[in-house]
């Protein structure tokens, strides 16, 4: 799959000022129950439609947030970051360094957007690719929110036609996230939220889960002896 070279558009949004983000950073850090309804304003209206179902809720981010402050991880990989909503809300919350990769460029686009619209456009990457593209990256966390599942938009403008799904490309995805995991290194960590259709390997042990939120949030580490 190619990669688009497209930089982020350099234009804030004039009613984003960074004393709104500020406020928006705060609710999230809080746990108030406005705070989706704030960060996804940001969103155009097709992609804040889908929210609620397809990018992860901040209550969610905030905890995985607090997981990646402990774990100390630098780098984080957002396998499937549609239209940013993790990478950038995360960002808010920790000093981690995040690449989201996203297989339809329209989302891409929008995350990019997003990064500038919240000014953390300087550790916020979003790549063009899909799965295959992992491998040539490097992080000290992966964030997996269910990527390989079918997601559609009615609009045109995020339809994407060159993106199809079948049952026999979500196999080959899962399987090649399995083995991504497998050949990290020693002491990676992986968060999933509502797991990705396969399994984590076995030399990755959960060190903590959350069940009392809208989906399982997990938390994973490679052993130190961990080979695959
Ligand atoms: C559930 S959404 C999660 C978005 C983001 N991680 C968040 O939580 O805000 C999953 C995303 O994975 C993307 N995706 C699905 N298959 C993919 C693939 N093979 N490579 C890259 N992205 C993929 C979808 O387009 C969708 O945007």
């Amino acid at each position: 799959m190619a990669f688009s070279a497209r930089p982020p558009s350099s234009d804030r949004r004039p009613d984003f000022d960074s004393r709104r983000v500020r406020l928006i950073a705060a609710a999230i850090r809080a746990g108030q129950a406005s705070a989706d309804v704030a960060f996804d304003a940001a969103f155009p209206v097709e992609l804040r439609d889908v929210s609620a179902h397809y990018w992860t809720p901040v209550r969610v981010v905030r905890l995985a947030a607090t997981w990646l402050r402990e774990t100390r991880a630098r780098t984080v990989i957002d396998i499937g970051s549609g239209a940013g909503k993790f990478c950038v809300a995360a960002a808010l919350l920790t000093r981690c360094r995040f690449t989201g990769l996203e297989h339809r460029a329209s989302l891409v686009s929008a995350a990019r957007d997003l990064a500038v619209t919240f000014g953390v456009a300087d550790r916020v990457t979003f790549v063009y690719g899909g799965i295959e593209a992992a491998g040539t990256m490097d992080a000290e966390a992966y964030y997996l929110f269910n990527p390989f599942g079918e997601y559609t938009f009615s609009s045109a403008r995020f339809a994407d036609p060159d993106v199809t799904f079948s049952t026999g490309s979500q196999q080959r995805d899962i399987a090649a996230t399995a083995a991504l995991l497998s050949r990290a290194r020693p002491g990676t960590f992986v968060i999933t939220y509502n797991g990705f259709g396969g399994s984590v390997p076995q030399s990755y042990e959960q060190i903590d889960v959350a069940t009392r939120l809208p989906g399982t949030l997990r938390l994973w580490k490679k052993r130190e002896d961990g080979v695959s």
